[in-house]
Order: structure tokens, then C-alpha cells, then sequence
């Protein structure tokens, strides 16, 4: 039974973040700043040429924002390359291999009904997790979309604001890059064990985490979280990590379906930014002057003329759209002696595309 100190905490923690998501939506800055730098407090991509230019922001508009502990005149510069006397460059370790703008297009949310009791149980707990985040991210009823439709109605009667939208994209990706590391983990240590092959999954699960950081210090270098938010993340990935930990051990197939469906709502919730977008509820990501940050720029290698914000939700739509393909892919195979189907060479057709098959490969299809 829950306790009702329980219940008034839980209470506080949604309004606390409720009140955040609000006033990270107030402008709280002259007309000059609101593009971009803080969106209230949360936004700061947007073009650095006007920043320049700009005076340095009054310290009153600074103390006023809650969502960020940053000041904002430090925000530009949120986490430097540390400058050395001798390194130039630190380059990424798994360089990305890029998109056609036709392949991220043809991304679509989906949703793999489950087809037996673990599925059905790894499909609720993501969406008790979803529904957690939509109190955390302080969404209206009118925000909401069709509850019969969760994974894919992008319609809503109200549209989040762009602070509400990084506030869901940083806590999503917090937790989005745990689970690779955690399987990628422990196959590796059962390779080391049993001194036996992993047969490629290893190298996709690691890779898979290091994407989803990049997703995070992408955002991280729009809004900095303030010390609510980070104690939130500090609290959800020990739970998340020992949890994972813990499922991976007992039964790894389980815990790929469930990153599938964690990765089902991922999709959803950028084909939702990007719809946003498009219906022009996102001025402020939408202005010709707003620039993404160079670390994306320089992952993904963005073309010129490719690099709005929704260019650049479209590549991270993209790679989640991978990630949902694989683990669902992944809960369909034998988990001790099958081969990744994604790295491997076919005897008579070309590798999988995981982003275009959204329930997964089932196991007949790729072994
Ligand atoms: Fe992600
Ligand atoms: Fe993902």
C-alpha cells in the first residue's frame, strides 16, 4: 500500500516539474534573446551569429530561470573541447554512417502487438514509464494524443513548446542509453566467461549507447537541466541501470523487446516534434536564424542546406527508428547461438534495414 507521505511526494515532484516546464516556456529575456538561447530557459542553438552580436544578457534575466542553473551568458559554451597544447581533435569512435533524406522520411511510428505475457508485460512497463514522463514533462489533457493510439496519433488539440520538448527529449535519451551499454556489457563479460564467440551483438549494443549520448549531448547543448531535472536523471538511471542489469541476466529476451517498445515511443515522440513542426507550432526551432549545434552537424556529416532542427529530428527519428528494428529483431533470436543479422555478410541478398521494419525481423526471415 502506498503511503500518503508517498502519494503528497509524488504530488509535489509532478507540480515542481509541471512549474518548471511552464516557466522554461516563459520569455523571460528581451525580444532580442528569446530566440534560441533560452526559450524561456531552454533553448540555445539557435543562431550564435545574432548572439554575437548581442550584449551580454542583464543578470535579472539570467536569476529568472528555473528549468537551467546555467547562466545565461555561459550557456553558448555549455561542456568546450578542452584545448590542449597538443590535440587538435578528438574524433567520435563509432563515426555514423549516415541517411538519405528518402530513407528518413519513410520512417513511421508503429507499434508490435505483443504475443505473449512477456511482451505484453515489457510493452506496459514502457508505457507506465510514458505515462510518467508526461507528468514529468507537464503535458495538458489537451496535449495529449488518442489514448486508444499512444505509439502512433501525432494529433493533439494542444501542442507541447519547444521547452517541453527538450525537457522530454534530454530525460528520454538519459535513460535511452543505458540499455545497450548493459547488454553489450554483460555478452561481453559471458564472452570473457565462457571464452566463446559473441557473434557480433556485442559491437551493436555498445554502438547503440554511444548513438543515444549523442543524441543527449546534442540536446545538452540546447538546454542545460537545472538541479531538479538532474537529481530526477541520477535517480532514474540507478533504478534504470541496476534494473537492466538485473532483467539481462534473467532473460535477455525480454529486455530487447522491451527496448523495442522504449524505442516505439521514441519514434513516436520525434514523429510528433516533426509533425509540430511542420504545422508551424515550433517558431522558435523553425526560424531561418536558429542553428543546431556543431556537434550534430559533425556526427551525422549534415549537408549544408540540411541542418534545421527538423532536419535534425529527422536523423535522430532515424536512428531510433534503428535501434526499434534491431532490439525487436533481437528478442526474435536465439540469444546464445545466433549471429547479429545487422553485421553480418548474406550468402544471397543484402544485410537487413532495421529502420524500415518496424516490428523487427522475425527469426526465419534472417538466421
Ligand atoms: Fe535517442
Ligand atoms: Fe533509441
Amino acid at each position: 500500500m502506498i503511503s500518503t507521505t508517498t502519494v503528497q511526494a509524488r504530488s509535489q515532484a509532478s507540480r515542481h516539474a509541471v512549474k518548471l516546464a511552464r516557466t522554461a516556456a516563459l520569455p523571460v529575456v528581451p525580444s532580442q534573446y528569446a530566440l534560441g538561447l533560452r526559450l524561456g530557459s531552454c533553448c540555445c542553438g539557435a543562431s550564435q551569429a545574432s548572439r554575437a552580436s548581442s550584449p551580454t544578457p542583464s543578470s535579472s534575466a539570467a536569476s529568472s530561470r528555473h528549468f537551467s542553473t546555467t547562466r545565461a551568458a555561459q550557456l553558448r559554451d555549455f561542456f568546450p573541447a578542452k584545448d590542449t597544447p597538443h590535440i587538435l581533435k578528438t574524433k567520435a569512435a563509432w563515426p555514423h554512417h549516415g541517411y538519405t533524406m528518402e530513407e528518413m522520411t519513410s520512417v513511421v511510428p508503429a507499434h508490435r502487438s505483443p504475443r505473449n505475457f512477456s511482451d505484453w508485460a515489457a510493452w506496459k512497463i514502457v508505457r507506465f514509464a510514458r505515462f510518467w514522463m508526461d507528468k514529468a514533462t507537464g503535458m495538458d489533457r489537451e496535449q495529449q494524443v488518442d489514448k486508444k493510439n499512444p505509439t502512433t496519433a501525432v494529433e493533439a488539440q494542444q501542442p507541447l513548446t519547444e521547452a517541453q520538448w527538450l525537457i522530454r527529449f534530454v530525460f528520454l535519451e538519459s535513460i535511452a542509453g543505458v540499455p545497450g551499454m548493459v547488454g553489450g556489457m554483460l555478452r561481453h563479460l559471458n564472452s570473457l566467461r565462457r571464452m566463446k564467440r559473441d557473434q557480433g551483438w556485442i559491437e551493436t549494443l555498445l554502438e547503440e549507447s554511444y548513438n543515444e549520448r549523442m543524441h543527449l549531448l546534442t540536446f545538452m547543448k540546447m538546454c542545460e537541466p537545472g538541479r531538479f531535472m538532474k537529481l530526477m536523471i541520477i535517480g532514474a538511471q540507478g533504478v534504470f541501470f541496476n534494473s537492466l542489469f538485473l532483467a539481462y541476466l534473467v532473460s535477455p529476451r525480454v529486455v530487447h523487446r522491451f527496448v523495442g517498445y522504449l524505442e516505439e515511443e521514441a519514434v513516436h515522440t520525434y514523429t510528433r516534434a516533426i509533425h509540430e513542426i511542420n504545422e508551424g507550432h515550433l517558431p522558435k526551432w523553425s526560424d531561418p536564424e536558429f542553428r543546431i549545434p556543431d556537434i550534430a552537424v559533425d556526427y551525422w556529416n549534415m549537408p549544408e542546406g540540411q541542418r534545421t532542427m527538423k532536419d535534425l529530428i529527422l536523423y535522430i527519428r532515424a536512428d531510433e527508428a534503428g535501434h526499434r528494428g534491431v532490439n525487436h529483431t533481437l528478442g526474435n533470436l536465439n540469444q546464445k547461438e545466433d549471429p547479429n543479422p545487422f553485421v553480418s555478410t548474406f550468402k544471397d541478398r543484402e544485410a537487413p534495414k532495421p529502420s524500415l521494419k518496424p516490428a523487427g525481423y522475425e527469426r526465419s526471415e534472417v538466421i
